[in-house]
């Protein structure tokens, strides 16, 4: 219990800003992308082309292989979006309750779970330049050769297959059974 305050407070007090830089290393492992739509100007590059919040990437036009790494203030927009698009890797947190995290892992058929916290780099500005995430991330590629450059990529972290047309309902039938003592 003290432990999840302690990780609420984290969370709250990190995540108070949308310049969470993706570490080079990620990128490299994952191959070139044509195009991140959501990056600031003091972001290090991560594709052949960019959006900054000036333009508002969400409503430009998406093309070729995206990089996103959407900001942490309002993720599911952007990761519609690339579900929609169906070419390209997205980074976001394991928000595994959330409709949009459900909906896009549903869609890839697959998500590859990050070990540990990624340390993010930050503008010079920030109290901290570098700093561990609060929760821990994942990695959803969309499109086959996303799929495959996901799993062959050598980060540390595991990959994980959804069972083929598993059904993203409410089963009520279910859960009674399970409450039921064996
Ligand atoms: C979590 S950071 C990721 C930056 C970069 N994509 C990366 O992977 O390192 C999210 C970025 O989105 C930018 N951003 C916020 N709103 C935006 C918008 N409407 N259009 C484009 N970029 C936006 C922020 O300035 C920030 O740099």
């Amino acid at each position: 219990m003290k432990n999840n305050l302690a990780l609420l407070r984290l969370c709250q007090e990190n995540v108070d800003s949308d310049e969470w830089y993706t570490p080079p290393h990620i990128i490299q492992s994952l191959g070139e992308f044509d195009l991140d739509p959501a990056i600031g100007p003091l972001a290090p590059r991560t594709a052949a082309a960019s959006y900054g919040p000036d333009v508002n990437g969400l409503t430009m036009p998406w093309f070729g292989r995206v990089w996103l790494n959407p900001p942490f203030s309002g993720a599911a927009p952007w990761i519609d979006r690339l579900r929609e698009h169906g070419n390209g890797i997205a980074l976001v947190f394991s928000r595994t309750d959330a409709k949009w995290f459900q909906q896009a892992v549903q869609a890839a058929g697959c998500m590859f779970a990050m070990h540990g916290r990624i340390a993010f780099s930050r503008p010079a500005h920030c109290e901290k330049s570098k700093a561990r995430c609060p929760l821990g991330c994942v990695l959803i590629p969309f499109g086959a050769a996303n799929v495959e450059a996901v799993r062959s990529c050598g980060l540390d972290g595991i990959f994980l297959k959804i069972a083929r047309n598993f059904p993203r309902s409410k089963n009520r039938a279910s859960k009674v059974k399970a409450r039921q003592p064996a």
